[in-house]
């Protein structure tokens, strides 16, 4: 067969693209990690004006601001010299605690990537990758990917979603954060539900020691709790709202978790379940976030599946179909999509 030259070239740009935003995914970590993104966002600046603001080496920022700029990161003025942000890419690169932040997604992305041999002797023998047992990068990194969804959606558009939760929630109510890693959405909640108690649970350790911290540091230690257990075995019982976000699916045993949260919900008690955004179908989901998400899940989601007991391993692009017949078969009987966005969907879950 012939190849079709347009076809190959259209190909090539395609894979010229995709390499250079692999090759540039370490730059926009160490920018990130110094400060560079936020620095330049605050005005114009001279690879020199640049470094010393961050008291970094002139050559490695002249590199690095060049880079940027062909990748569109950041603007370049040929006619000055000078590096400067939109208001776009300030927006997006240089506040960590805004509504979106890239660079914590590179953080993310690179930290499971530190695997990659490890991973690739995982196909060949089908052994579990234990989500403790990657790089830190992946947990913290995990955090800055989603927490900026979280605080732009869970309070404002997702909690009112729960038919009478949040009046709940505002008056006093026991919640329990099922999977909660590092603590992003306990300590969401915590913060705007201050008369409401929090209990953060995770299998992992070192996320759970992370969650305590961040939980003092956010100032609401006294009304969250944290302990390490899994979905299978938390403690408490009664309790008003029970949420999993982004991991029900990384569970080797998703239904004996969902068996778990139905026995510890209060009688008109509620199960949040967030997931990513995904079809029910792989062809629904050939999208660029379907992308992202698949090749994350063969690296995180579905070793650390395969590394527990249960013999599931949903993947992170399970769809609504398989998050509802977990439920079902877990003897809930309501079950509704509640909320989306691009990278999420929301579910409610009722006896
Ligand atoms: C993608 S992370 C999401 C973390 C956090 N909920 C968030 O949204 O930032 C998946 C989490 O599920 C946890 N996890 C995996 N299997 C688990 C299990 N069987 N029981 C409890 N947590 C589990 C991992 O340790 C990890 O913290």
């Amino acid at each position: 067969m012939a190849v079709d030259q347009n076809k190959l070239t259209e190909f090539i740009g395609r894979f010229v693209a995709d390499l250079g935003a692999t090759s540039a995914a370490g730059n926009v970590v160490v920018g990130h990690r110094l400060g560079l993104y936020r620095a330049l966002a605050t005005g114009p600046a001279t690879p020199e004006q640049l470094a010393e603001r961050t008291e970094t080496d002139r050559r490695y920022i002249t590199e690095w601001l060049r880079g940027q700029a062909a990748g569109g990161y950041v603007d370049y003025q040929p006619a000055t010299g000078l590096y400067a942000m939109t208001e776009e890419q300030a927006f997006a690169l240089a506040n960590p605690d805004g509504p979106i932040y890239l660079p914590g997604a590179f953080v993310f992305a690179l930290g499971a990537l530190r695997a990659e041999r490890r991973i690739t002797e995982a196909f060949r023998t089908g052994a579990g990758v234990g989500w403790h047992e990657h790089d830190s990068d992946v947990y913290i990194g995990c955090e800055q990917f989603f927490r900026p969804g979280y605080i732009a959606n869970l309070v404002p558009n997702w909690i009112p979603t729960l038919a009478g939760v949040e009046a709940k929630l505002r008056t006093g109510a026991r919640i329990a954060d099922v999977g909660c890693g590092v603590g992003a959405s306990t300590v969401i909640l915590a913060e705007a539900f201050p008369h409401s108690t929090i209990s953060g649970s995770d299998y992992h350790d070192a996320s759970i020691e992370l969650a305590r911290k961040r939980a003092a540091d956010a100032g609401v230690a006294e009304r969250t709790s944290f302990e390490v257990a899994s979905a299978q075995t938390f403690t408490g019982t009664n309790y008003d709202l029970v949420a999993t976000f982004d991991c029900l699916h990384d569970m080797g045993d998703p239904l004996s978790a969902a068996r778990h949260v139905r026995q510890a919900l209060a009688t008109d008690g509620t199960w949040l379940v967030v997931e990513p955004y995904a079809g029910d179908t792989p062809a629904d989901n050939l999208t660029p976030v379907g992308r992202i998400y698949y090749n994350f899940s063969s690296f995180l989601c579905v070793p650390n599946a395969l590394s527990q007991p249960g013999g599931y391993a949903l993947g992170a692009q399970a769809g609504e179909a398989a998050i509802r017949q977990v439920a079902a078969d877990a003897g809930f009987t309501r079950f509704r999509r509640t909320a989306e966005t691009p990278f999420n969907l929301v579910y409610e879950v009722r006896p």
